[in-house]
């Protein structure tokens, strides 16, 4: 109850004021002893929820997408809501302010949010000494970006000095080029200079004697021929994973009238699904995916599993689902396992393989 008269009055307010009160007020829980009280409440555990994937133990499969926990500061709290990873950024090298505001739209009746955003971050040094007085919980994703003033072609050094600072605090690195608020940000995905930015990132880690899987996160309006010519030309750099997808640039007939930006939530779910199977498919699911967009009720989250997600993320459906949501995806995705007997192996790609 207290969350429904809490969540009327955010909704009552302008986007991007009302998520700065949650992360405020998110913030300010970290310094209280509710943590048990939080996971009482909010958390769902099943053995049947975990997964191994790249030698990594979720605790289970359902994470924060990236975008959410800008600053990382929200790791410790989120940890206590259910989820079995975070995703924190996208950083770029130099703090950043983003597009200027209003940049986040949210059409309630549609289930959707349009953002603008632009990569607004404190940057990676400071990333680096919020990380610092972290205790490490559960796996954290890192996501990479570049600085809106770095050409394209320097785009591979902002990466190369994400990775070099922040290593020791992820557990997977994501390189974010498919987000549309960046001008031709989205050119980089079929660029020449990121596919060896891979073999960079693989030789120092060689280097280094370490081994963090290196993900690369995909916008979901690609035209097919470029969308598999991408995905072959990763899966031979030796990519570790894909995310799919990012928000969407296109405009189907009824949200023509949205404002100019990433679409979010529902409008975006079936064609995310769509190339989650594609690449499951194409890919013969030997690469795991991490299948994010549009998940709006638990059902969506067990469709993007059978379409070929390893793992999966929300976001526009935590900001309408509020903080129950997490907890009531995992408990249906377990009694579905346990009514049909299966593991969740069993089910990764079921729908792709017909
Ligand atoms: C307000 C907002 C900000 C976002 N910022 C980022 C970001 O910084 N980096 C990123 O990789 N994705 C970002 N995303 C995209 C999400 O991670 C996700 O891919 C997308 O929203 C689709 O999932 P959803 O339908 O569950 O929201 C953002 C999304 C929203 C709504």
């Amino acid at each position: 109850m207290f969350y429904e008269l809490f969540s009327k009055i955010l909704f009552a307010l302008e986007p991007e004021t009302s998520h700065q009160i949650t992360t405020k007020a998110l913030k300010v829980m970290n310094f209280f002893p509710v943590q048990e009280f939080e996971k009482f409440f909010l958390c769902y555990t099943s053995k049947r929820l975990k997964l191994n994937v790249w030698n990594i133990e979720f605790p289970n499969i359902l994470g924060l997408a990236g975008g959410f926990d800008k600053t990382g500061e929200l790791y410790p709290v989120f940890s206590n809501f259910g989820f079995g990873f975070i995703e924190c950024g996208t950083f770029t090298p130099q703090p950043q302010e983003g597009n200027p505001k209003p940049r986040l739209f949210r059409y309630e009746e549609h289930f959707a949010i349009v953002n603008r955003m632009g990569f607004n971050n404190p940057g990676i040094e400071k990333a680096k000494e919020i990380f610092l007085l972290q205790k490490k919980t559960i796996p954290r994703g890192i996501n990479l970006g570049k600085n809106k003033i770095t050409p394209n072609h320097k785009a591979k050094e902002d990466y190369i000095e994400g990775f070099q600072l922040l290593y020791p605090f992820a557990d997977y690195f994501v390189i974010n080029v498919s987000s549309p608020n960046t001008p031709d940000l989205r050119k980089l995905q079929s660029s020449k200079e990121i596919l060896e930015l891979i073999n960079i990132l693989q030789k120092k880690q060689k280097d280094l004697n370490i081994s963090i899987p290196i993900l690369i996160k995909l916008d979901p309006d690609l035209e097919e021929k470029e969308f598999y010519l991408i995905l072959e030309s990763f899966a031979t750099s030796g990519i570790d994973g894909f995310i799919l997808t990012n928000t969407t640039l296109q405009r189907e007939e009824m949200y023509k009238n949205f404002e100019m930006g990433g679409l979010s939530g529902l409008p975006l779910k079936n064609r995310s699904t769509m190339l989650i199977k594609k690449a499951y498919r194409f890919l013969e699911g030997k690469i795991p995916i991490i299948g994010v967009g549009g998940i709006m009720n638990p059902n969506d989250a067990l469709e993007k599993i059978m379409a070929g997600s390893s793992l999966i993320q929300i976001y526009t459906g935590f900001v309408f689902g509020g903080p129950l949501f997490p907890k009531k995806i995992l408990q249906y995705i377990d009694n579905f396992l346990e009514k049909e007997n299966c593991k969740l192996q069993d089910i990764i790609g079921i729908d792709a393989k017909i």
